[in-house]
């Protein structure tokens, strides 16, 4: 069997301003879902994913169930197949689990059906999907989901205002490959699970409320990723944690955070963190924390308060099982 996968995301900078147009820099996390087994049927699709305790069909109620009824439309061909997979990602928590099962389902359905998918064709089946978990995503996700590594993506094309300075590659109009390494991150889990839609809507009503405000906070996330990618290729970790930093406040001035963020924003600045922020929807999921050198220390800290803790490289392999 050809080796079936899908990355998950931490996103760096960008989250919800993405939405509104504004880029976004998010990395992936190597083979966050893989496939175990494709067992080939008459046309049903399934999916088993044990680890996040889903076992779901095409004529199963709720989201995945919808999703691969639309996805047994989507793709030529009416070959089914039941997927197996193993998951080293939480699920629900920021880390693109959904648009990660979501390209790895249609990967596994392209093969059983003999159908060519380029990346690009990937993901924009993938985000077809992601539109049945998330109702109108970004993009980003299943981008990340497909492409992995270090992708700076926005929902238009990049059209010559690319910056420059940086070493890119263009994988699709709107998705550019940032070629510099980013160094390991620890990620802990608030263990608070949330709706990325609702907090994608908290983000609309804020914004119909009071736009100068918002679009505001948005081009001050947008000033952060620029400095903390400028810091990423000069080696500065002190720059690129303090960038990080800002886009929490930013994000917190949203009403992104949450009492669970806030302590672990606390707990990993005090165990030795150059910076910290909330990654992906927000309310809760998941908390990105740079420490070069102090890695353990501030996965332990996680661990001592409560929090699952994990690490990981910018696009290798989980470093440590999820805590
Ligand atoms: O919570 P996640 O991992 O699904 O990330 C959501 C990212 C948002 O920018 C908030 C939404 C989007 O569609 O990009």
């Amino acid at each position: 069997m050809r080796r079936i996968h899908a990355h998950g995301k931490a996103i760096l900078f960008g989250e919800h301003a993405v939405v509104y147009g504004h880029p976004a820099l998010a990395l992936g996390i190597e083979d966050a879902v893989v496939a175990r087994a494709v067992r080939p049927t008459a046309g049903r699709l399934g999916i088993s994913v044990p680890g996040w305790g889903l076992d779901a069909d095409q004529d199963s109620p709720g989201t995945v169930g919808e999703a691969l009824r639309r996805l047994a439309a989507l793709l030529p061909g009416d070959a089914g197949c039941e997927v197996e997979a193993e998951a080293s990602i939480p699920m629900g928590a920021g880390l693109g689990s959904s648009a990660a099962l979501a390209v790895l389902m249609v990967r596994a359905v392209a093969e059983a059906r003999g159908a060519a998918l380029d990346d690009d064709r990937v993901r924009a089946a993938a985000n077809e999907l992601e539109k049945v978990f998330h109702g109108n995503p970004s993009g980003l996700d299943g981008t990340v989901a497909t492409f992995g590594g270090l992708c700076l993506f926005r929902k238009a094309p990049w059209d010559g205002d690319a910056p420059s300075g940086v070493p890119l590659r263009l994988l699709a109009p709107n998705v550019l490959r940032v070629a510099w390494p980013a160094p390991p991150l620890v990620i802990g889990h608030s263990g608070v699970r949330r709706s990325t839609a609702s907090m994608v809507a908290r983000v609309g009503r804020l914004r119909e409320a009071d736009p100068t405000r918002v679009d505001g906070l948005f081009a001050t996330m947008g000033t952060c990723l620029w400095k903390g990618l400028d810091a990423l290729g000069r080696g500065d970790h002190a720059g690129l944690g303090k960038a990080m930093n800002a886009c929490q406040e930013a994000l917190a001035a949203l009403s992104l955070s949450c009492p669970e963020i806030d302590r672990m924003m606390d707990l990993a600045l005090a165990a030795g963190a150059l910076g910290a922020k909330l990654t992906g929807g927000g309310g809760g999921g998941c908390v990105l924390a740079l420490a070069p050198g102090r890695e353990q220390d501030v996965l332990e800290a996680f661990r001592r308060g409560g929090f699952d803790a994990f690490l990981v490289g910018v696009h290798g392999p989980t470093v440590e099982g999820k805590g």
